[in-house]
C-alpha cells in the first residue's frame, strides 16, 4: 500500500487493491507495445530529444520503455511500489520513483512533456482529487510544456456493444446510471469488473467535460487523438477512451 494511502478515499483504495491483485499485475506488466493513437501523438506532438518526459501511472513499464528507446530523459512514476517493482525489473537503470499524481514531490516548471497513459488518471477518486493531479501536473511542466493523456467517455462507451447485448446493458449502462445516481447526481464516475480482481471506480466524463477540466485549471486544450479520427462529434459517440493532448501556456511577456 502506497504511503499517501491514507489521504485516499475509500474507492480509490478499492482500486489500488484492485490493481494489485494478480490478473492486474499480470496485465501491465505483459503489454508491451504502444497503442495507434499513443504512436501518432509520440511522433506528431512529442518535442525532439533532448526532453525531459514524467511517464507518471507508468504501471509495469510499458510506455517508459518506449520513451527510454527514443532518448529521452525519462523520470516514471506509480502510486504502487508493486508497479515500480515490475518496471524496474523490465528497465534497470531507469529513474523509476513511487509517486502520487495529487502530490508530486518534483520540481515546478521542469518538465516538456507529462504522459498519464492508458486512463490512470480515471482511476482518481473522486472529481476533486482528479482535479488536484490535474494541478499537480499544470505545475510540474514547464511553460509551453505538453500533457498527454486517455481517459473514458461514458458516451463512446454507450454506442461499444462489444459484449452480448443484455450483459453490456447491465455492464456500461446500469452500472453507470446506479452509480452516477448513487452519489452526486450525474458525477461520471461509473464501476466495472477487472477480470475476477475486484472493482475499479473509474472517471467517464464526456470529451466536452474533458476540455473544460482541462481549461479550469489553466490549460490550452491542442487536440484529440482516436481510433475515429479527430473530431470531437464523432469521438463522442464512437471512441470509449479517447486521447487528449493539452498545453500549459507560455509565459505572457512581461509589458
Ligand atoms: C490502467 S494502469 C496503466 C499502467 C501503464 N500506464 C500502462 O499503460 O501500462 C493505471 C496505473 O495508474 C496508476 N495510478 C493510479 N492512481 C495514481 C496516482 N494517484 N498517482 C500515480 N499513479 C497512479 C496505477 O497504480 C496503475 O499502475
Amino acid at each position: 500500500m502506497p504511503q499517501s494511502a491514507k489521504d485516499k478515499s475509500p474507492e480509490e483504495l478499492q482500486n489500488i487493491s484492485t490493481f494489485l491483485k494478480k490478473d492486474s499485475l499480470g496485465e501491465y506488466a505483459g503489454m508491451e507495445n504502444l497503442f495507434p493513437a499513443e504512436e501518432r501523438i509520440l511522433s506528431e506532438y512529442f518535442p525532439r530529444t533532448p526532453a525531459r518526459i514524467l511517464d507518471i501511472g507508468c504501471g509495469a513499464g510499458r510506455t517508459t520503455k518506449h520513451l527510454v528507446e527514443r532518448g529521452y530523459d525519462v523520470v516514471a512514476g506509480d502510486l504502487l511500489p508493486e508497479m515500480i517493482a515490475l518496471a524496474r525489473r523490465r528497465l534497470p537503470g531507469t529513474d523509476f520513483r513511487v509517486l502520487d499524481a495529487t502530490r508530486l514531490d518534483l520540481p515546478s516548471d521542469h518538465f516538456d512533456v507529462v504522459w498519464f497513459s492508458f486512463n490512470g488518471l480515471d482511476c482518481i477518486y473522486p472529481f476533486s482529487h482528479r482535479l488536484k493531479a490535474l494541478k499537480e501536473i499544470h505545475r510540474v511542466l514547464k511553460p509551453g510544456g505538453l500533457f498527454v493523456y486517455s481517459s473514458h467517455n461514458i458516451l463512446g462507451r454507450c454506442t461499444r456493444i462489444s459484449r452480448p447485448i443484455l450483459p453490456c446493458i447491465y455492464h456500461y449502462h446500469l452500472g453507470f446510471l446506479y452509480h452516477s445516481l448513487k452519489k452526486s447526481l450525474l458525477q461520471n464516475y461509473w464501476r466495472e469488473r477487472h477480470y475476477e480482481d475486484g472493482w475499479l471506480t473509474l472517471y467517464c466524463g464526456t470529451p466536452r467535460r474533458q476540455i473544460k477540466a482541462l481549461e479550469r485549471v489553466g490549460f490550452e486544450f491542442v487536440a484529440l487523438e482516436s481510433q475515429v479520427g479527430r473530431s470531437l462529434s464523432r469521438i463522442t459517440w464512437k471512441d470509449y477512451w479517447p486521447h487528449y493532448v493539452a498545453k500549459k501556456p507560455m509565459l505572457k511577456e512581461a509589458q
